[in-house]
C-alpha cells in the first residue's frame, strides 16, 4: 500500500541550516538525481533536496535499475555547491556514515555499517544505496548531486534482491515516519558536511571505523576478476580511495571504478 508523503510534516520537524531546507516534491518522478542535474543553474541553491513518493527509474551505480516499493521508502536527491571540484568519495561515504549513525541509534545496536564504496548494510544486508553525480558546463565545474534510496518501510524485495536487501521497519519489525526520518538524516548530513569541508582526520577515522571488513584480510574483485589472494583493509585514504595490505607487505590504494570487496 502507497503511504503519501507529507512534505509540510517533514518540514516542521527539519532543524537544519540549509540541508533540506529548499525542497522539489513529487508524487511521481522517473529519478530525483536526474531532477537536480538536469534544472538550471540559477534554480539551484546550496542544499536543496528533492524527494519523491514514487520513482519510476530509479538509476543505481554501474548503470543498474534502482528498485523502490510506490510510498514505502525514501528516495531523495541533494544538490551541493562546493568551492572545490575534489574528494567527493569522502563526502559520500560521510553521508553513509550519517546514515549508519542514525541507523545504530534507531535499532539501538551497532548493526549498520558501510560496504565501500556507497552502500548502507544493516544486519549484512543492503538497506540503502548512494549514487553520486556531477555536472560539468565545459571544464567548470557546476554541482554535485548525491542520491539516495533508503528503504524504510518495504516489507517484499524481488526475488532477485531478496536475502541481499532489507529495509529498517523488516529490522525493526514496526514501521517509521519517513517524515520525521528524512528530516533526522538531514540534520545529521548537514554536520558530516561541514566536517567534510574543514578536512580533519577525525571524519575518516570515523569512516574507517564503521567499514565493513576494516582491518580484516578480504577477498578482492578486481575489473570483475577474482583475485587468488586476500588483502588486508587498511581504511579509507584522503580521497576515499581504499587502501589495502597486499600479502607482500605492500600498500596498494583503489578507486571505486576498479574494485569490490568480498567480505564473506
Ligand atoms: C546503488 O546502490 O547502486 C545506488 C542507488 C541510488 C538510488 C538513489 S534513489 C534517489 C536517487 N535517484 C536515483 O535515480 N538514484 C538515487
Amino acid at each position: 500500500m502507497s503511504t503519501a508523503f507529507d512534505k509540510s510534516l517533514f518540514l516542521r520537524e527539519l532543524d537544519t541550516q540549509w540541508l533540506g531546507q529548499s525542497i522539489r516534491y513529487f508524487d511521481e518522478l522517473a529519478s530525483t538525481n536526474t531532477y537536480l542535474k538536469k534544472i538550471p543553474r540559477d534554480e539551484i541553491e546550496q542544499g536543496m533536496i528533492c524527494l519523491t513518493n514514487h520513482q519510476t527509474k530509479g538509476r543505481g551505480q554501474y548503470e543498474r535499475e534502482w528498485e523502490s516499493r510506490n510510498g514505502r521508502n525514501l528516495t531523495f536527491s541533494m544538490a551541493f555547491i562546493p568551492p572545490k571540484a575534489e574528494r567527493f568519495h569522502v563526502l559520500t561515504l560521510a553521508c553513509a556514515l550519517a546514515m549508519v549513525e542514525c541507523f545504530n541509534e534507531l535499532l539501538t545496536t551497532s548493526c549498520a555499517a558501510i560496504k565501500w564504496p556507497n552502500d548502507v548494510l544493516v544486519n549484512d544486508k543492503k538497506t540503502a544505496g548512494i549514487l553520486t553525480e556531477t555536472v560539468f558546463n565545459g571544464n567548470t565545474f557546476d554541482r554535485l548531486i548525491i542520491g539516495i534510496g533508503l528503504n524504510v518501510n518495504q516489507k517484499n524485495f524481488s526475488a532477485e534482491l531478496s536475502g541481499l536487501a532489507t529495509s529498517l521497519s523488516l529490522e525493526m519489525e514496526k514501521d517509521l515516519d519517513r517524515e520525521q526520518l528524512l528530516a533526522t538524516l538531514m540534520q545529521r548530513i548537514e554536520h558530516k558536511y561541514a566536517l567534510w569541508q574543514k578536512q580533519g582526520s577525525g571524519l575518516i577515522k570515523s569512516i574507517n571505523r564503521n567499514i565493513v571488513g576494516y582491518g580484516q584480510w578480504v577477498g578482492l574483485e578486481i575489473d570483475d576478476e577474482l583475485q587468488e589472494d586476500q588483502f588486508k583493509l587498511l581504511g579509507i585514504g584522503e580521497k576515499g580511495q581504499l587502501l589495502m595490505l597486499n600479502r607482500e607487505g605492500g600498500i596498494e590504494s583503489f578507486s571505486y571504478e576498479q574494485v569490490s570487496l568480498i567480505t564473506h
